[in-house]
This record gives structure tokens, sequence and C-alpha cells, in this order.
């Protein structure tokens, strides 16, 4: 079955990566099958092993089944819009648009007596169709087929994501985008500059594979932006900072959030943890640049933070790490595989290295 994730334009690959972390955690059986402007199309086979719901035979799987697990997938995602059931992939042409219309086989996702919306979402310059326009027809062909419209509180949004080809169908769960903007950093009780806003925290805390019960750790937890979200998805959260004021402030923001947690005042190159104890680490190291930095040179906090963030992981886990250095070199000293590595370009001067890094 294919399943369309409408993603947010906020980075190039981010996105897309988020919704594959996501699948992975959530057990989905699934492959890419195509890839577009703000659009990834993915085959879901079935569900089976980790995540959310019981554990289901694979082979066994109903489309309620993967429909109500995209529902847990979208609680989770942060740079995602909706995730969209596909009836039907066709080319950017509004003739073609209709004619799809017309044929399609609208019972599989709407039952009779549900009322129905269609809206339209242009992806950039990718169509110069008019939306609406498009809307009414593509609405008009449903209303022939004897289901009435709702603009305001309809059972099913049926949308057309018009990219370079346009992905038809109906949503099966959104993502609340919202929820993130309440939980930005001048929101929170205790407010410190050089935070990470938490839709990227969230985004990382993915990338980590962290599911409910693990232990996640952040040995430079600062305000506990990324502790908050890791926490939010089941995790059990330890975070260390070396300054005492900052863990006071973390201690604020994640008593305003989750029922429990652990903080630790301390040096990341001397983690009060047993060897292979956690299950994922996401963590925002000091730049050199305004963060507060305990330790010889920053060079030495590198070299000793990663080796102690390779001794605590278990073997076969992720970590992640936010940097401005290319600090390759000293993960791959502490033994951690790179996996993966994006780019962001936050401003003019600074520009963010994601690595994700593998214990193998
Ligand atoms: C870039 S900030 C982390 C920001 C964090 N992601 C947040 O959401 O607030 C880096 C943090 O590392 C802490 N730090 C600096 N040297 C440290 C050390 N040797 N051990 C542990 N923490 C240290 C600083 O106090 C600072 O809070």
């Amino acid at each position: 079955m294919l399943y369309a994730f409408e993603l947010s334009g906020e980075h190039g690959e981010l996105p897309r990566a988020e919704v594959l972390a996501c699948l992975d955690i959530a057990g989905a059986v699934y492959s890419e099958h195509a890839f577009f402007d703000q659009c990834l199309v993915v085959d879901i086979d079935g569900i089976c092993g980790i995540g959310g719901i019981d554990e289901i035979d694979s082979t066994n799987c109903s489309a309620d089944i993967i429909d109500k697990k995209m529902e847990w997938v979208a609680e989770r995602l942060a740079f995602s819009h909706h995730i969209v059931k596909v009836a039907k992939i066709c080319d950017t042409d509004i003739d073609t648009i209709i004619e799809m219309a017309e044929k399609f086989d609208v019972g599989k996702h709407i039952v009779a007596g549900e009322t129905y919306v269609v809206r339209a979402k242009r992806i950039q310059h990718n169509t110069r169709i008019n939306g609406a326009n498009l809307e009414g027809r593509v609405g008009g062909s449903i209303y022939r087929k004897g289901y009435s419209a709702d603009m305001k509180n309809p059972d099913v949004e049926f949308r057309l994501i018009l990219t370079e080809r346009c992905v038809f169908g109906s949503i099966v769960a959104s993502i609340d985008r919202s929820a993130y903007e309440v939980r930005s950093p001048q929101k929170k009780p205790f407010f410190y500059p050089g935070v990470l806003m938490p839709r990227m925290a969230r985004a990382l805390v993915n990338f980590s594979k962290a599911g409910e019960g693990d232990l996640f750790f952040d040995p430079f937890c600062g305000t506990a932006g990324i502790l908050v979200e890791a926490g939010l998805v089941g995790a059990d959260v330890i975070g260390l900072d070396v300054q005492g004021k900052i863990i006071g402030g973390a201690k604020m923001n994640l008593e305003a959030f989750l029922p429990d947690y652990s903080l630790f005042v301390g040096d990341a190159c001397r983690v009060p943890l047993v060897d292979g104890c956690v299950d994922a680490i996401v963590t925002d190291p000091p730049y050199g640049r305004s963060a507060t930095i305990r330790a010889e040179s920053l060079d030495h906090l590198y070299a000793h933070s990663f080796a102690e963030m390779y001794r605590v992981l278990k073997s076969g886990k992720i970590a992640v790490v936010v940097s401005e250095q290319p600090v390759e070199g000293f993960v791959r000293d502490a033994g951690f595989v790179v996996a993966e590595t994006y780019l962001q370009k936050v401003h003019k001067s600074l520009t963010r290295r994601i690595l994700v890094l593998f214990k193998e």
C-alpha cells in the first residue's frame, strides 16, 4: 500500500530521513517508491516488531492496521505535515488529474454517509495550476459518486499534493506542528541562548531511533531541549551538564513536560554511567563560540567526550551529534561508524553538521 508523506520545506534531506527513521522505529516493512519535492512516497507491506501497538505479523496486515500505525508515526514526526493514503499518482496536468478523479475508486477512502473536502497543496514552483479551481472540480467528481462535501468539518480530507507529479489520496494522520511551537525555547520556564528548536530536537531523537522505555542520554544537555523531546516519545532520559545553574534550568524545563527524568552536574569527559548501558544518545556539544566550554581545549573535550559516549552506548545503537566543527576524526577515533551526515545552514556564518553515528 502506498503512503505519501507531505514533507515540510525546512530542509532538503532531513524530513525524508526522519520519515524513514520513524518507519523503522514503527517496525514498518516498506520500500521507498518515489521521492518528489516535499513528498516522499513509500510502499508499506506491513508492520512487525517494536513500536507503539501490538506485535503484528507483517504478512497478515490489513490497511486499517497500517493506517493506525501511521497515526502513531505522525505523533513522532516533526518535519512532515500529513500522511496520505495514496489513491493515484499522475502527471501534474489538470486534464489528467480530472480524468484520474473521475475513475477513482472512492470507496477505499470514504464510507457511505461520511463527508469530505478536497484540498490541493502546490509545492513551490512545480505547477501553476489554480488550486482552488482544481479542488472544486475534483470535489465535484466525488460528489457525483454520491458523497456530501463539508468544507468546515469533513470526515475525510482528500489531498492533492502538486509537486513534480500529482499525488492524490486521503489523509490518514496529520502532524500537530503547533505542539512544537508551544515548546519553543522562549516559552519554556528557563531560557538560555544557543538552544535547538524543538522540531529539530525531535527529528534528532527520531534519527537516534530511541523508543519507549529506552535509556536516552544527552551529555551536554544545556536547558534540556533534546531531553524533553526524547521524554515525550517515552524514553527514560538522563542529562549531564557542567554548569550547575544550567542544570537548575534544565530541571525547571523537564518538570514542565515530563513526570520523570535524571540530571547530573558533571563533565562529559568523565560520565558517571557504566559501560554499555545507554540505548540512544543525542547531543549538541559546545562549538567553541559562545557556549561555555569546561575543558583544556575544544580538541580535548571532543576526544574525551566522544570516547565516553562510545563507552556508555550499547553495541548496535545510535548516537546523533550536532556540531559546527568537523568532528568526524574525533568520532571515528572514539570507535563510531559515521552512518549519515547532513548539513544545515542556520545563518550566513553558521552551518550545522548532523552526524548519525553507529556503534557496531
Ligand atoms: C550548545 S549547549 C547545549 C544546548 C542544548 N542542546 C540545549 O537545548 O540547551 C552546550 C552545553 O555544554 C555544556 N558544557 C560545556 N562543557 C562541558 C563539559 N565539559 N561537560 C558537560 N557539559 C559541558 C555547556 O554548559 C552548555 O550548556
